[in-house]
């Protein structure tokens, strides 16, 4: 089969991570692939917050936590977060987001990182905290939050098998 199909059916969400860091250059490649995606109308209007200092992945891990009610760490250990934002005046700035964080998680896999989207960043940015956090790490303007892509190792039983794919989801008109 072909490698690129076959690295993209491969690729799993990973909830549990070792304690060794995200090889930085490797990280520097995922971010890379990253800002490869496409926009719509070619506008790059996301932004990259690539996290690695435990203090700051701690704070973004309790936020998270909170908007959800919880008290566990909704990044799994994770040592890396890159936080996806987007410009909100554009039309497509969801879309765009979402698909910088697929060509994050694919080029993790890739580079054999494990990863994860882990979600509520729209929730996290709109509040006081979030917006402190931004401020904090000299990102100026307005900015959606879309996702986070959490990066690690994957520890034992970290990364489960993937489900059967659903059938009937495909029309092909010919
Ligand atoms: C929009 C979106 C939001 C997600 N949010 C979370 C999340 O907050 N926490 C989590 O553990 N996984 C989250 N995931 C991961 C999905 O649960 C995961 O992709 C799905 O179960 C399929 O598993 P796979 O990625 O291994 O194929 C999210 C995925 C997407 C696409």
């Amino acid at each position: 089969m072909n490698q690129v199909i076959e690295a993209l059916e491969q690729r799993r969400s990973c909830r549990s991570y070792t304690d060794q860091p995200v090889d930085p250059k490797k990280l520097e490649q995922i971010v890379e692939a990253g800002l490869w995606a496409a926009s719509g109308m070619g506008r790059q209007g996301t932004r990259l917050v690539v996290v690695t200092n435990p203090d700051d992945v701690a704070a973004l891990s309790r936020m998270n936590a909170q908007i959800m009610g919880s008290t566990n760490d909704p990044f799994y250990g994770a040592r890396a977060v890159i936080v996806v934002l987007t410009n909100p005046e554009n039309p497509t700035c969801v879309e765009d987001g979402a698909l910088v964080m697929g060509n994050l998680m694919n080029a993790a896999h890739a580079l054999g990182v494990a990863s994860c989207w882990i979600h509520r960043a729209k929730e996290e940015f709109e509040s006081d905290e979030g917006k402190a956090l931004l401020a904090k790490w000299s990102v100026e303007g307005t900015w959606r939050g879309v996702g986070h892509c959490i990066l690690g190792y994957a520890a034992e039983g970290g990364e489960q098998a993937g489900a059967e794919r659903k059938p009937g989801r495909v029309t092909y008109v010919k």
